[in-house]
């Protein structure tokens, strides 16, 4: 299976800053792909921390072997043999969870038996609204408490640990409704997703130096990230004059401030414009690229098929299918009972993706 599809067209979305946009001549070079002359050219250098390698990898001219595809064939030879069955174990799991359920008055929001996240993998979590796949997040990250169950995570027990402890041991979620800081600027927004620095400490605050290389370092994390998710040049906006879309990036660049082995990603690509998608999702595919699991819900079903190594499918709190996103999502028993009204979707045509009407940034800048 071709990891490879054609990079979108966003290249030209971000204009460019100052001297970030203007072009190198000594990076003309015959070996150079356009893609890396444009990533250099947009400020972004190979081999920083973000928007680098991976890049390259998910950008190759069509028809050729990508650069780096180590992680997805790995991921894709260790999950060919998985039997096709809720609960299944998997070679290398990051996320193991066990009897996990939840309970809201008389309903059971979330009864998860048995339940492994395949590490390096892109896992997507499917299933109608009301299925409990956010209540299974929150679970997961200590945002909500369980009735019953256990999970671990890389090997260490979760249960009854905070948000800011799972965050630090790697796993790091985002939100269905957003929850950016609206009145503060993006820059800042990303700052504060950065985890704790040093200056912060008493001791630590006592050496500037030390602080104000941590603050250094963390600001170009930040720029490479604000790039990639194409906000750089909103970097001093109020994150509350972002659209609905533009928030949803800023949620997600913001969690990966962290470097996490894990994300979860709750419905990332709603009220994305078309135009963003296909950088959100050429995002997410470097994500993996860099060692980064993925676990994410959506319901856009030509995006699951397009990015997903494995998929999930919960409904009425339950794991009711889980396997290789072409047997998953062509079972018709899946297909009617649990994903509804997306069921009419054709649901293998990759080319939905290239077709999603490119509109002009500047229609969705001003909202
Ligand atoms: N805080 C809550 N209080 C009461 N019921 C809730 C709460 N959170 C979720 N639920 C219920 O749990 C079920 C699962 O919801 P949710 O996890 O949001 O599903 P999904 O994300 O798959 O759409 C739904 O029936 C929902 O109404
Ligand atoms: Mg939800």
């Amino acid at each position: 299976m071709s990891r490879s599809h054609n990079p979108g067209s966003h290249d030209d979305k971000e204009p460019h800053d100052g001297a970030a946009g203007t072009d190198v001549p000594f990076l003309r070079d015959e070996g150079m792909t356009q893609d890396s002359r444009r990533l250099i050219n947009n400020g972004i250098t190979p081999g920083a921390a973000y928007g680098d390698l991976s890049d390259w990898a998910t950008k190759a001219p069509a028809g050729e072997k990508l650069v780096s595809t180590a992680l997805a064939d790995r991921v894709e030879a260790d999950l060919a043999p998985v039997e096709n069955k809720p609960g299944v174990p998997k070679p290398d799991p990051i996320l193991i969870a066990d009897g996990v359920t939840r309970r809201f008055g008389g309903i059971t929001a979330v009864d998860v038996g048995h339940f492994e996240i395949e590490r390096h993998a892109i896992t997507a979590l499917i299933g109608p609204n009301g299925a409990g796949k956010t209540t299974f997040f929150n679970l997961m990250t200590g945002f909500d408490r369980p009735d019953s169950g256990s999970w671990e995570f890389d090997g260490v027990p979760l249960k009854s640990v905070s948000p800011e402890r799972v965050a630090k041991l790697g796993m790091v979620r985002t939100f269905q409704l957003t929850k950016v800081m609206a009145r503060l600027s993006v820059m800042d927004n990303m700052l504060l997703g950065a985890p704790v620095q040093p200056g912060e400490g008493m001791v630590t605050a006592l050496f500037p130096a030390r602080w104000r290389r941590y603050e250094k370092a963390n600001r170009a994390k930040a720029e490479a990230l604000l790039k990639r998710f194409l906000l750089w040049k909103k970097r001093d906006d109020l994150a509350g004059s972002l659209s609905g879309g533009q928030r949803k990036l800023l949620e997600m660049a913001r969690a990966l401030m962290r470097d996490p082995q894990l994300v979860m990603l709750d419905e990332p690509m709603a009220g994305v414009n078309p135009a963003l998608k296909q950088s959100l999702l050429d995002a997410i595919l470097s994500l993996r690229e860099q060692g980064t699991t993925v676990l994410f819900v959506e319901h856009d079903m030509a995006m699951v098929r397009h990015i997903a190594d494995w998929v999930t499918v919960m409904a009425e709190g339950k794991i009711v299918a889980e396997g290789q996103p072409k047997t998953v999502m062509d079972d018709p028993a899946v297909v009617d009972a649990y994903l509804g009204s997306h069921a009419n979707i054709d649901l293998g045509d990759d080319s939905v993706l290239e077709e999603a009407p490119q509109a002009p940034v500047a229609a969705w800048e001003g909202k």
